[in-house]
């Protein structure tokens, strides 16, 4: 499922080979993919409409003045979907278009709009390959940072040998999921939690914590950097995610639980990063306490679940990491939490010091495993967070 959650536009141009656009789309899909596509005109003279929505089970985009179209999803909704884009098969035509920015058509315009990551597999004529204009607007695109997959060498259509077929689907995406596949925690699928929880005492109020998420949102921006597939549940936070994390809101620790518990089904590894309130009310008004009526309010607090000890306890084959915010005897209280929870590791920080841990840019942290303690000095949260997975992956891999 190495598409899992990621969202792929597929370009379909005209020529013979648009006939495996259909695999193509089938083999996103079995990946656990969402595929929308864009048909040009002459595409549609190769393979039908009906058959691309078929197999994608999503409405084909094939027109940039269409009202009703734009309205649904037009092109600029098309182009910030799209986490990636492939054009397949992609004609002389196309490649030359894109060379030069045209936005006439809808997929040259959600091209320009887009910073998905751009797969081109080529289909033409040999010679037509081979042609200066083609190779000058192939090496123009390529210093744009367009990926080309092919295209293969072999008999075509016309009977001509040489370079110019588009290659199989199963080595297009074979390849497309190789280039986002290279870091050290590629093929892992890593859920983190970060932020705060909130707890609710009534609709207006609540108990929650200084966390502003910086800490866990670094991590998962730094999974996403060693090619791992990310899962962020995330407490009420200011942050913006990388939008190749799938990232889901919560607001309580119970919120939180469900969540974590849903993603560790398809997850390798945990890293429990959010101050997680230890407490909640035991009896949330449902209307604002008015505090015209009360001088003084008891308020009833029961524990909330453990989300990481529950984790370690159920995952058992996941690689389970928490993080210990600690006011003193930093190293010694993270691992009686590492032991009593189980964990495979735990990252400690001191909140004492208002410089590092909540709410700051930086931090200062041991990692610590049942056998190893090591010191991470003073650094920005993302460089600490890096050091952190590098370490973890070389214990997991
Ligand atoms: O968000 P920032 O402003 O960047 O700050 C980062 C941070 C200080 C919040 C972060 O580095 C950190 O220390 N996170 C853990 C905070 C915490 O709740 O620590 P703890 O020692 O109370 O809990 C230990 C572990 O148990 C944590 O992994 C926590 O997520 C987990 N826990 C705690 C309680 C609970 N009910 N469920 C949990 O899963």
């Amino acid at each position: 499922m190495y598409f899992r959650n990621k969202n792929i536009l597929l370009g379909v141009t005209g020529g013979v080979a648009a006939y495996k656009s259909a695999e193509v789309i089938r083999l996103f899909k079995k990946q656990g993919a969402d595929v929308r596509v864009i048909m040009t005109e002459s595409a549609k003279e190769f393979i039908t409409p009906l058959t691309l929505q078929a197999v994608s089970g999503n409405e084909i985009h094939d027109s940039l003045l269409d009202t009703k179209a734009e309205s649904a999803m037009g092109h600029i909704e098309l182009a910030k979907w799209a986490d990636i884009i492939l054009i397949a098969p992609c004609t002389a035509e196309t490649i030359a278009k894109i060379t030069h920015g045209r936005a006439d058509s809808l997929m040259g315009a959600v091209l320009l709009a887009s910073n998905a990551d751009i797969f081109i597999a080529p289909a033409m004529n040999m010679n037509m390959w081979l042609d200066d204009s083609t190779q000058n607007n192939y090496k123009t695109l390529l210093k744009r940072g367009i990926t080309f997959i092919g295209p293969a060498e072999g008999e075509q259509a016309c009977g001509d040998i040489g370079p110019g077929r588009m290659e199989e689907p199963d080595k297009i995406i074979n390849l497309i999921s190789s280039s986002f596949n290279s870091g050290p925690l590629a093929n892992k699928t890593i859920t983190v939690t970060a932020g705060p929880t909130r707890e609710q005492l009534d609709p207006v109020r609540f108990i929650s914590n200084n966390s502003s998420g910086k800490m866990g949102y670094s991590i998962a921006e730094a999974a996403i950097e060693a090619g791992a597939i990310v899962n962020l549940i995330s407490g009420p936070v200011a942050l913006n995610a990388n939008s190749k994390i799938n990232l889901i809101k919560v607001n309580s620790a119970n919120e939180m639980q469900e969540s974590v518990m849903d993603c560790m089904k398809t997850s390798d590894i945990f890293i429990g990063c959010a101050a997680v309130s230890d407490f909640k009310s035991s009896d949330i008004s449902d209307t604002k306490i008015k505090k015209e009526d009360i001088s003084k309010i008891d308020i009833q607090l029961e524990k909330n679940e453990d989300i990481l000890a529950n984790v370690a306890s159920k995952y058992k084959s996941a690689y389970v990491v928490g993080f210990a915010a600690e006011t003193s005897d930093v190293v010694n209280n993270a691992k009686k939490k590492l032991i009593s929870k189980n964990l495979d590791m735990i990252v400690s920080n001191d909140v004492s010091d208002k410089a590092i841990g909540f709410d700051a840019d930086e931090n200062e942290v041991n990692i610590i495993t049942k056998n190893e303690s090591i010191f991470l000095k003073r650094d920005k949260k993302i460089r600490i967070a890096r050091e952190i997975l590098n370490f973890m992956s070389l214990k997991i891999n």
